[in-house]
């Protein structure tokens, strides 16, 4: 079980292909007032997105970040290898709408974003929506909890 954050912190991270959105949404979320890591990549060298999903998704599991962003080319790689840990539930989003739905009924707590797919603004956009909804419950939950005991308490993931 993920230990509870005091405060919301959202930790960020990337690859060689999402590293200029990143960078972009970093500043962004300071400006907006949130506390804020970002777990780099930090340049241009080709470097391998599942060791920055995985940097990330530690951060989730041991409590030091409420919420987390991840970026590649297209957001997939990123979220393939983050949702491997049990503790992350993470939405690739390319509109507003997928993210208030990633968050309303699967209380996504990593979102992931394609730089070479949405542009800046939109990006923008799907990151306020992300942060601003809120997770419904009810049969949400239920559907969660299902996940759970599907994976964690059951068979897990080959
Ligand atoms: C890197 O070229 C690219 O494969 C990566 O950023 C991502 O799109 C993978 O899913």
């Amino acid at each position: 079980m993920p230990k509870k954050p005091t405060a919301r912190r959202i930790a960020l991270a990337a690859d060689h292909g999402g590293r200029r959105l990143k960078d972009l949404l970093r500043d962004y979320l300071r400006q907006r007032g949130e506390q804020v890591e970002d777990l780099g990549t930090d340049g241009d060298e080709s470097v391998d997105y599942p060791d920055f999903a995985a940097r990330l998704a530690r951060r989730i599991e041991d409590g030091k970040c409420t919420l987390g962003i991840l970026v590649c080319g297209t957001g997939i790689g990123m979220s393939i290898s983050a949702n491997r840990f049990l503790a992350v539930r993470a939405a690739l989003c390319t509109s507003a709408f997928t993210a208030r739905m990633a968050r309303a009924h699967n209380d996504a707590n990593v979102l992931c974003l394609g730089e070479r797919v949405t542009g800046p603004g939109e990006a923008l956009d799907i990151l306020e929506a992300f942060l601003q909804t809120p997770f419904e419950g009810g049969r949400h939950a239920r559907r969660l909890r299902k996940i759970s005991a599907l994976t964690a308490g059951g068979r897990p993931k080959p």
